[in-house]
């Protein structure tokens, strides 16, 4: 099973580099997780075994991205320099039938939203477990929050109170303690109720809004097209 979900994840990465990365395509927003190393992958391919894109530049959106792109040796970006980005590819934990996506499950959602807002198109990478109807199905750890770490306490309780569930801080697994983010912040997981309809966009903005968190994981119109491998080898396109 994990070898059909990283053959999926493969093949929607590889597809949604060739159709998307082309000699006319300057600046690339490179995302986070295990399905994004499979299109990194696939530029350095193209770039060290076919000759093509030589000028590409990549701007990374984590730590593990920008490591990727060192070790590939493809040619590395930044936001001060390469702020016009003209695609960006990412992975997701979860994409509803609007195409709203839960990100974050790799710890990288602050990075990862800045750099899909710098792009002219938004380019999701997944297997078909990402792919529900509804936020929620699959994805039980809730909605990843970044935060300032002496807030994390006013915060869970005004998030609880405001649209219900539960927020928790990540605790990290060797370490002992909470999960420091690339930004060192904390992280909160909002399991919000199953079965409620929530309006995504105005939740986002109100957990935006109180003062400590830095961002949610909630991308809300943001994706251009998804790409989900699916089990059967194919790739299911999103708009
Ligand atoms: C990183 O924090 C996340 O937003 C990832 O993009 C997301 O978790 C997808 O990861 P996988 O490609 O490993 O599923």
């Amino acid at each position: 099973d994990d070898i059909a979900v990283d053959a999926a994840k493969r093949t929607a990465a590889r597809t949604a580099v060739d159709q998307w990365v082309t000699e006319d395509t300057k600046i690339l927003g490179i995302g986070s997780g295990s399905t994004i190393v499979h299109a990194v992958q696939r530029i350095a391919e193209r770039r060290w075994k076919e000759g093509e894109l030589a000028d590409l530049i990549c701007v990374p959106s984590s730590y593990q991205a920008h490591h990727l792109i060192l070790d590939y040796n493809l040619n590395l970006g930044d936001l001060d320099r390469n702020p016009n980005i003209d695609v960006s590819i990412d992975g997701a934990d979860e994409v509803d039938r609007k195409m709203v996506l839960i990100k974050g499950g790799g710890g990288c959602l602050l990075q990862e939203k800045v750099v899909a807002n710098c792009a002219k198109h938004f380019i999701v990478v997944a297997d078909y477990t990402k792919n529900s109807a509804r936020l929620g199905e699959q994805w039980c750890r809730g909605i990843p929050i970044e935060v300032a770490p002496m807030a994390y306490v006013p915060i869970k309780l005004q998030i609880e109170a405001l649209f219900g569930g539960e927020a928790s801080l990540r605790m990290a697994k060797v370490k002992a303690g909470p999960i420091v983010t690339d930004n060192g912040n904390f992280l909160m997981d909002w399991r919000f109720i199953a079965n409620r309809e929530y309006d995504w966009a105005e939740v986002n903005t109100a957990i935006t809004m109180i003062p400590g968190v830095l961002e949610t994981g909630l991308f809300v119109n943001m994706a251009h097209k998804c790409y989900f491998g699916m089990a059967d080898g194919t790739v299911k396109v999103q708009n």
